[in-house]
């Protein structure tokens, strides 16, 4: 029987996932240190304030910037200068308000034409935000060009609740080994052809991943190398460019040693 290469591709992720997802989770994690959390339930905050906090998220813990810019065409994703505007007028029936946190909690709900579905929902790890800061951060939006009237109260309690007791402790620890996958990174599966990863490699051919884990989740990363195309091309570079044949060449555990890599570069 045939089966298409699709379909074995995500079979073999599929196995090779859930058998690491297993062994990750019988060994003990160390935690890292969750980042500086804003709390501002329960506390009374002017819009000013809000706004002012939302634009410090966006600059640090929301990793935003690695893909968007404000005012200029960032490298993976739409600039951002006027979505408070915009964002009223992009779905018929939805206000800037509701249309912003759909694009921060169900990115995959509307895709901006001309871009991939690959925008991280902001309150799951690797950014995972907390109430607060996507309540701040949706104000900070509703500023660029619109009214701020977001209120705690639009922000559903349940967001962030992967993020609360640190969101980072809550994802998939693969037990490859991130040296290893350097090496391979490097040579065998020869990635450094086109990459930049830290201070491996210079060319410029494929995105920076250099900060790839603060911003993708691992089934990203994991779902890319084996499937390029299927996981939708990043803004700004040519679709088709990265070889479709890791699955094949690379044995189980030089793929789960490069993405145990992958997941290092924060
Ligand atoms: C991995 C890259 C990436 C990261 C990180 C990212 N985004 Fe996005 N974002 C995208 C892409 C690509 C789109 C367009 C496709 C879509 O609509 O999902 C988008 C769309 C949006 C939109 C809708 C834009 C429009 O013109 O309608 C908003 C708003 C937004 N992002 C805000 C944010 C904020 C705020 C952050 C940080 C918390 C963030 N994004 C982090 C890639 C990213
Ligand atoms: C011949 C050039 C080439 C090689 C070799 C290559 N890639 Fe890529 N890669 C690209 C290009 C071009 C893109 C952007 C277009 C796209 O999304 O397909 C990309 C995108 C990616 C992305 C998504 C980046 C983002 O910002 O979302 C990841 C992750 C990635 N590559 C990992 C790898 C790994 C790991 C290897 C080695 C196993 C590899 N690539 C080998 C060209 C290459």
């Amino acid at each position: 029987m045939r089966v298409p290469v699709g379909v074995r591709v995500g079979v073999f992720a599929l196995i090779v996932m859930g058998g690491y997802t297993y062994f990750a989770n019988s060994i003990p994690q160390i935690e890292s240190k969750p980042p500086q959390e804003l709390s501002l339930e329960g506390g009374n905050v002017t819009p000013a304030q809000l706004v002012k906090a939302g634009e410090e998220i966006f600059h640090t813990k929301g990793s935003c910037e690695i893909c968007h810019r404000i005012g200029q065409k960032g490298t993976r994703a739409p600039d951002l200068a006027g979505i408070g505007a915009r964002a009223g007028k992009t779905k018929p029936g939805m206000s800037a308000k509701q249309y912003i946190l759909e694009s921060l909690l169900q990115p995959g709900a509307y895709v901006v034409e001309g871009y991939p579905n690959i925008m991280p929902q902001v309150d799951k790890p690797p950014i995972g935000l907390n109430r607060s800061e996507v309540w701040a951060l949706t104000a900070f939006l509703e500023s660029l060009g619109g009214t701020v009237d977001v209120t705690l109260n639009d922000i559903p309690p349940t967001v962030g609740a992967a993020a609360a007791g640190g969101g980072a402790a809550a994802e998939v620890k693969l037990p490859g080994d991130p040296k290893a996958g350097e090496a391979i990174f490097a040579g065998k599966a020869g990635c450094i052809a086109c990459h930049k990863a830290g201070k491996v490699g210079a060319s410029p051919v494929g995105p920076d991943l250099s900060h790839i884990a603060k911003i993708q989740t691992s089934e990203y990363i994991m779902k890319k190398i084996l499937d390029p195309v299927g996981s939708g091309t990043v803004a700004g570079y040519p679709k088709g460019v990265m070889p479709p044949i890791f699955g094949q060449t690379l044995t189980a555990k030089e793929y789960v040693d490069l993405v145990a890599f992958l997941l290092t570069l924060k």
